[in-house]
């Protein structure tokens, strides 16, 4: 059987469309995704000198874990290090919008919270944040999920969950795990 040049290059021709248009659709949907759903990949460019968290700004010792900024906003800011979380329990109220702030002094960390779409990486140098909003009361274990040294595997916090009246935080706005007794 006897194929023509023109068939060939008819079948060229006809699979270029088909692959131009599956390509199309691919990137429509992951522009669609990023503009009208807004779904990113959770990176924040926020600079912070690793050297002087402890010293100066956000991320001094006072400032750490939940917090109802002035703004209205509840915020709750972490630090990951070698080889533990500070604080190692943060608590939220359920279904508020929440912004999780990370970020830590030495090494690369990252953090997952069980059960939700909460997981970013947390990179010396950078702050990383997470808008969430939790569903369910409870309490959600926050592994480092980056290897990060020997101590990698002991390296876990918690997320308490509570229901709204269980949050009440201080004159300062604070709320910290324990005071929901
Ligand atoms: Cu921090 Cu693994």
């Amino acid at each position: 059987m006897a194929i023509n040049e023109e068939a060939i290059l008819k079948s060229e021709l006809r699979w270029a469309w088909v692959v131009s248009a599956i390509v199309a659709i691919i990137l429509g949907a992951i522009l669609f995704a990023a503009l009208a759903m807004h779904v990113n990949p959770p990176s924040n460019r926020e600079y912070v000198d690793p050297n002087k968290l402890h010293l100066s700004a956000e991320f001094t010792e006072e400032n750490l874990g939940t917090r109802i900024d002035p703004d209205g906003r509840i915020v709750a800011r972490v630090i990951a290090t070698q080889f533990e979380f500070v604080p190692n329990c943060i608590m939220v109220p359920v279904d508020r919008d929440v912004t999780l702030r990370f970020t830590t002094p030495d090494v690369i960390h990252g953090i997952l919270v069980t059960g939700t779409n909460v997981n970013t990486m947390i990179i010396p140098g950078y702050v990383a944040q997470v808008h969430t909003r939790f569903t369910k009361t409870g309490t959600l274990l926050m592994p480092c999920h980056e290897y990060c040294g020997l101590g990698h595997s002991q390296m876990i916090a918690t997320v308490k969950v509570v229901p709204a009246d269980q949050f009440r935080p201080d004159a300062q706005g604070r709320a910290a795990c324990g005071d929901d007794r």
